[in-house]
């Protein structure tokens, strides 16, 4: 009989009163042992609702942050405190202020893929989930500062009409899908349906017939007849569509270095079985955020969840 580290989680989970959240992203076996497996939105509503005493989040560390800023008694795991994010790296507390200073009109929407200290000075957070239903809800006549994803908001922007004042940050793994290479191979595959994550960018995104969250791609793929799905995002994702769709054929969506990886999350993909067991075991590396600057990013993650629920 050989090990099985899935069994000890799960008699870990038990012991310690603990509940696994897991992303897309993960790999398939993270996301079999996990309890709820979603999109960022969905891991900050469970996050704020389950009754567990211990939430691992495995996925990146503003997930778990969010978490954290939403359901502050509870003691909040991930795997790895290095598994950041492009969009997190790219926006620095000090610049994100100066930028918002520079438009002292504008309602600051922020993707919930940024920094705690970013939250904080945010009016309200959005996922690519409920970015319009947020943005919809403000006054036509104010201007929206949106950050710091470029491509979600150019996307958003021409999906709301309504113009936007871009950070430029980007997701590093979305933006090598390449625009040439798919076109090439929707003709090779013209009976595919084409699906893509709105963090592309928009050469990609023109060729999209669904454009929406890992959530609403999944959901596509679900329930939409066609047999064969190009998916322009994160590989993870592919062992839920397989799931529920395992006689259909799903084609990654092409990046120019043909022979490279690099449609992996490297970030996410820094979580593995034997990382969520010992943080389980150890109840490590526990998630911390100083009370005071939890609070005022609490402010702009309330406002989303009091737009969406
Ligand atoms: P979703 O909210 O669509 O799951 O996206 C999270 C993310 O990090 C995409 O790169
Ligand atoms: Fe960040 Fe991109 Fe990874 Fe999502 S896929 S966590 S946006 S680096």
């Amino acid at each position: 009989m050989s090990y099985d580290i899935a069994a000890d989680i799960q008699r870990l989970k038990k012991e310690k009163n603990a509940v696994v959240l897991a992303h897309y992203y993960e790999d398939g076996d993270i996301q079999d042992v996990a309890d709820y497996v979603g999109d960022s939105f969905y891991l900050a509503k469970m996050g704020q609702t389950v009754k567990e005493q211990v939430i691992l989040l495995a996925g990146v560390v503003f997930m778990a942050e969010s978490v954290k800023i939403l359901n502050p008694t509870k003691t909040v795991l991930v795997p790895n405190l290095e598994a950041s994010c492009s969009l997190v790296k790219g926006a620095p507390y000090d610049k994100y202020l100066a930028w918002r200073r520079q438009h002292p009109d504008g309602i600051a929407v922020t993707y919930i893929n940024s920094s705690a200290e970013v939250k904080s000075i945010s009016d309200v957070i959005i996922t690519s989930s409920n970015a319009a239903q947020i943005v919809d809800s403000i006054p036509k006549d104010r201007k929206v500062l949106f950050g710091p994803d470029q491509h979600l908001g150019r996307w958003l922007s021409k999906k709301l009409n309504r113009p936007f004042e871009l950070w430029q940050g980007a997701c590093e793994v979305h933006v090598l899908f390449n625009a040439k290479r798919l076109y090439e191979l929707i003709q090779q595959h013209p009976d595919a349906v084409v699906i893509a994550h709105p963090e592309c960018d928009e050469s990609v995104l023109q060729y999209a017939s669904v454009v929406g969250s890992t959530s609403r791609l999944l959901e596509e793929v679900e329930k939409n007849p066609a047999t064969k799905f190009i998916v322009a995002t994160e590989t993870g994702i592919f062992h839920q569509m397989q799931k529920k769709r395992p006689e259909a054929t799903l084609i990654q969506a092409p990046v120019l270095d043909a022979g490279c990886s690099c449609n992996n999350c490297p970030y996410m993909k820094m979580n593995n079985m034997e990382k969520i067991k010992h943080a389980l075991e150890t109840l490590q590396p526990e998630v911390g955020l100083d009370e005071t600057l939890r609070v005022k990013a609490q402010v702009s993650l309330d406002r989303m969840m009091a737009i969406t629920s």
